[in-house]
């Protein structure tokens, strides 16, 4: 899977420096070329000869070339990579690299870099867990960037026992499983629908509810980062929930209505579709034009049911076409969510429960249970962006048993 990429290590002031060797030595053993990259205060930790000797190619760290001012390009660097690994990286340059703070070779690459970035923080417990490394953490996650961690490989829920950098073998085998990955799904065509929607009561109000759209955004990523076209059709999220994504086409709508005339529109161009939005199942039967005044009395809004998206892409569903389902339960949950996987006619169905902690609405994190007709698979509390990968596996592993069937 490394055979003939092109790395670029980005290597900073931390003592984990002198496993960034060992990192070299399996990534040129698997094939890849290594151009390494170092920051003034990784020169303190490890000496660039040691590293030019292992990688066959002279270490950039400034901006100039030291002997006859020839100028390193940051630009040719972004261009020239399959990926970018920062490993170690300090509680510093992960600041930097939130921030823009393009004061050193390292970070200008890290600016232009057009391939995905790969970090593996390093650092004592104090610093990992302080708020402002956990929100640039998390800022560059959101930004695209994958955060390598001990444990799950990826970034993780819990704090207990962080800041040390994984192991190198680990971090080598997340590239690798990360370009496996990559071309997965090339070719395929994913609808997918996130976050809430409105229904409006008066100009300025709406019956919504608490869905942030994290889920959605995270699976649409994740089959980009696959190779899928996605279609991703969401409600109302907030301004900071962006796609990068150049597979990823965004369609903005705000009512159930608008959202199942979108899906039933892209829903026969589909190879699969993920329905992850929490729709809301009823809205006002009528509108009024003004805003709706105070008076003495109670008030009472009707309510007309909405369009069921799932229920009507199930039965317009064709044969190779893989339809998945979400279902948020607070009570008899697998039962519910078996009834669900049959009304809708899903393939499987990606049940959490609000009993469990940290999974659900508005929360980074999720605990999912994969329900098909005849299995049930239960997973640990991960990030949204891990949950979406065990969801994509699952998706991939059901699109290929159809195909064997045909
Ligand atoms: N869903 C949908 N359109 C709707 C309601 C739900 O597409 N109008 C989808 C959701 O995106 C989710 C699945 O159906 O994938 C389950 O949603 P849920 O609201 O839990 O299902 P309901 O059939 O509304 O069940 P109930 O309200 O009885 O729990």
């Amino acid at each position: 899977m490394l055979q003939g990429k092109k790395i670029v290590l980005g290597i900073t002031g931390s003592i984990a420096a002198y496993k960034s060797c060992l990192i070299i030595r399996q990534l040129i053993k698997k094939g890849a070329e290594v151009q390494v990259v170092i920051t003034p205060a990784g020169k303190e930790f490890i000496t660039p000869i040691t590293l030019s000797a292992l990688t066959s190619k002279p270490v950039i760290s400034e901006f100039f070339s030291q002997r006859d001012g020839t100028w390193h390009s940051h630009v040719d660097l972004g261009l020239w990579a399959d990926a970018m690994l920062i490993a170690p990286a300090t509680a510093s340059t992960i600041g930097k690299m939130a921030n823009g703070v393009a004061d050193n070779m390292l970070i200008t690459t890290y600016l232009s870099m057009k391939a995905p970035v790969f970090i593996a923080p390093a650092m004592d417990l104090d610093m990992y867990a302080h708020p402002s490394t956990q929100q640039n953490l998390k800022t560059l996650q959101s930004y695209g960037n994958h955060i390598i961690e001990p444990g799950t490989g990826f970034l993780a829920s819990k704090l207990e026992g962080k800041g040390r950098m994984e192991e190198p073998e680990n971090i080598v085998a997340c590239l690798e499983q990360f370009f496996s990955r990559q071309e997965s799904m090339k070719g395929k065509k994913v609808l997918i629908t996130a976050g809430p929607t409105y229904e409006k009561i008066d100009p300025v109000r709406f019956i919504g509810n608490y869905s942030s759209g994290k889920m959605g955004f995270a699976l649409a990523n994740e089959c980009a980062n696959r190779g899928a076209q996605v279609e991703l059709v969401c409600g109302p999220v907030s301004s900071s929930m962006q796609v990068k994504h150049p597979n990823i086409h965004r369609i903005d709508i705000e009512s159930a209505k608008e959202m199942y005339e979108v899906c039933k529109e892209q829903y026969p161009l589909m190879d699969s579709t993920i329905l992850c939005a929490a729709v809301a199942d009823f809205a006002p039967e009528t509108v009024a034009d003004q805003k709706i005044k105070r008076t003495g009395d109670g008030m009472v809004i009707r309510l007309k049911p909405n369009p069921d998206i799932a229920a009507s892409l199930g039965q317009m569903k064709k044969e190779g076409q893989t339809l998945v389902g979400f279902a948020l339960e607070t009570n008899d949950e697998e039962s519910n969510a078996q009834a669900k996987l049959k009304k809708k006619n899903f393939d499987f169905i990606v049940l959490n429960s609000l009993k469990d902690k940290g999974a659900g609405f508005r929360t980074d994190t999720n605990k999912i249970t994969i329900i098909t007709a005849d299995s049930k698979k239960e997973y640990p509390l991960k990030t949204k962006e891990e949950v979406s990968k065990d969801i994509v596996d699952e998706l991939e592993a059901v699109i290929g048993q159809k195909a064997e069937t045909r």
